[in-house]
């Protein structure tokens, strides 16, 4: 079954928002199989976001992601990454529509809530760096 990786930024934690967030998903229909708060370190933050390292706002980034605790997910389910990424709504919360988290939630670009993988190979990659295997709970979905 298809994962992704999905991880609530510093400024949705420090706006409570992680039971708002979190809803979302479950009503959707997702399964949550693994989860956790947690601080970035330094050096998960730049391999976490290695394809922005050339970019002019990778150090801002960096110094965003570890300035307070992240709550990072794996959630499971069918189309999770392309599905979550429609209800996560564009980058750039001034464009993303009303009715998606950053659309309701964020207003800067750098602090827009959430991180969602935007592929199957970068939800494998990020489930990884996150995650040990015995910390994602495989369960039945039964409804
Ligand atoms: P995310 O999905 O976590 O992946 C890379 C992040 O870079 C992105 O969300 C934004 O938060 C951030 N980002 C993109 N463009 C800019 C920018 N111009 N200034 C600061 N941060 C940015």
């Amino acid at each position: 079954m298809e994962r992704t990786f999905l991880m609530i930024k510093p400024d949705g934690v420090q706006r409570n928002l992680i039971g708002e967030i979190v809803a979302r998903f479950e009503r959707k229909g997702f399964q949550l199989v693994g989860a956790k708060l947690m601080r970035i370190s330094k050096e998960l933050a730049e391999t976490h976001y290695a394809e922005h390292k050339e970019r002019p706002f990778f150090r801002e980034l960096v110094s965003y992601i570890t300035s307070g605790p992240v709550f990072a997910m794996v959630w499971q389910g069918e189309g999770v990454i392309e599905t979550a990424r429609q209800m996560m709504g564009k980058t750039n919360p001034k464009e993303a529509l009303p009715g998606t988290i950053r659309g309701d939630y964020g207003i800067s670009v750098g602090k827009n809530v959430i991180h969602g993988s935007d592929s199957p190979e970068s939800a494998e990659r990020e489930i990884a760096l996150f995650f040990k295997e015995e910390e994602l709970v495989d369960y039945p979905k039964t409804i």
